[in-house]
C-alpha cells in the first residue's frame, strides 16, 4: 500500500481520500467500515470501495475500505 499518496482517491463517489480515511481512523477512532462511511462518507454510494468482494465495478478499484483499516488500526 505504501505506492498510494494520501491525496489518493479511495471513493470515487464520495471523492474521499486516503488523507481523510486515515484522519478518521487515527484522530476520530473509527474502527469498522460503518464508522468510515459515517464520519467520511466514503463507501456511502455504489459501494465498491469497502471490500474487493464489494466491487462489482469494471475496472476494479486499486485500494479498498478493509485494506486501509487493516493497516492502520494497529
Ligand atoms: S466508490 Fe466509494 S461508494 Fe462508490
Amino acid at each position: 500500500m505504501a505506492e498510494f499518496s494520501f491525496s489518493y482517491e479511495v471513493c470515487s463517489c464520495r471523492k474521499v481520500t486516503l488523507g481523510e480515511i486515515v484522519h478518521a481512523i487515527r484522530e476520530q477512532g473509527a474502527k469498522t467500515i460503518e464508522d468510515i462511511e459515517e464520519l467520511t462518507e466514503a463507501g456511502s454510494s455504489c459501494g465498491y470501495c469497502k471490500s474487493q468482494e464489494d466491487d462489482f465495478g469494471d475496472p476494479k478499484m486499486q485500494l479498498y475500505l478493509d485494506q486501509i483499516l487493516e493497516k492502520f488500526t494497529k
